[in-house]
């Protein structure tokens, strides 16, 4: 069964683990696996803007020995008169995955349902798995292991990286903690799937619109911006409601020893994060993105064994 990788979920925690593994090997030895070599093709889409995404994946696939083909979504047949799943069976034909960066969730479903190929999620509206994958590499770096780490996210609780918080943190045994202003809440699903997923590691979930409550004794503190691609027309208050939340010198002095701060970029400065923070000697950011491309190699070799 072609394995797909839609949401920090889809891997158990097993198979989390073998993705960091390899991502700390790939990154002490980058040409070290080429399970694209040939070269075997991977489509890379882009429906929204990206800076991390796309060069990652571009000169991952290259050191994997494949080819990776990068098109703006907008400019391909994908909503204009082609369904999505048609799409899907026809990539199929010419790539050996497909990463692909879009709106709704149900968009990468819709793909599933017609690709033969594994299909991976590069940030949609609800999840940004990828990116997980690269915090949870980092965090690993820094304190050595994940299980029983307390990892608190700051910021907005229904967005793409507070659900992947939650559900990639729990398959790692974190306790996480989502620290949000009232009305930007996670959504239930995804909390009652972390939930379930922390009852196997042995980690936990719990939401606070108190941000002190958040980051006292906190190992982790995660923040993102405010205003999430595609909602800046939403209607919604997106500064004041969130200013008690921003990860500063405040809020980093009630954490745990040696906290370790991550922001998946780009930032903000000033408004979710302050700059004495994020170029502080704890602010993990500039190794977090790095990881993007090793924790991404990881994870196109792991799929690609596992068809
Ligand atoms: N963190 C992240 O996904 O960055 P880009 O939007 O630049 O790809
Ligand atoms: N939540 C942000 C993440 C950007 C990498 C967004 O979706 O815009």
């Amino acid at each position: 069964m072609t394995r797909h990788f839609l949401r920090d979920d889809d891997l158990a925690p097993a198979e989390q683990a073998e993705v960091l593994a390899l991502a700390a090997e790939l990154k002490a030895a980058p040409c070290s696996h080429t399970p694209l070599a040939g070269p075997q093709g991977v489509g890379v889409i882009f429906e929204k803007a990206s800076t991390r995404t796309r060069f990652s994946f571009e000169v991952g696939i290259a050191q994997l020995g494949g080819h990776a083909v990068v098109v703006d979504g907008r400019t391909m047949q994908l909503g204009r008169e082609e369904t999505i799943d048609d799409t899907g069976r026809v990539l199929s034909r010419y790539v050996s995955a497909i990463v692909w960066r879009t709106f709704a969730q149900k968009r990468l479903e819709l793909m599933v349902e017609g690709s033969t190929v594994p299909v991976v999620n590069a940030l949609s509206d609800t999840f940004h798995p990828c990116q997980v994958l690269a915090d949870l590499q980092t965090i690993a770096e820094r304190k050595g292991s994940l299980a029983g780490l307390r990892m608190t996210y700051f910021g907005d609780g229904a967005n793409n990286m507070a659900h992947s918080l939650l559900l990639g943190g729990a398959t790692a045994g974190m306790h996480v903690t989502v620290a949000a202003p009232r009305g930007f809440d996670p959504d239930p699903g995804v909390l009652d799937a972390a939930r379930a997923r922390a009852e196997l590691t042995g980690g936990s979930v719990r939401t606070t619109t108190d941000p002190h409550a958040g980051a006292d004794g906190a190992d982790v503190l995660v923040t993102d911006t405010w205003t999430s691609m595609g909602q800046e027309d939403d209607g919604l208050d997106r500064v004041r409601p969130f200013r008690p939340f921003q990860v500063n010198a405040e809020l980093l002095a009630r954490a745990a020893a040696d906290p370790v701060v991550l922001h998946c970029l780009p930032a903000h400065r000033g408004m979710e994060i302050t700059d004495e923070v994020l170029d502080g000697p704890h602010s993990a950011v500039w190794d977090e993105a790095e990881n993007r491309l090793h924790a991404q190699k990881a994870l196109l070799t792991w799929l690609l064994e596992h068809p």
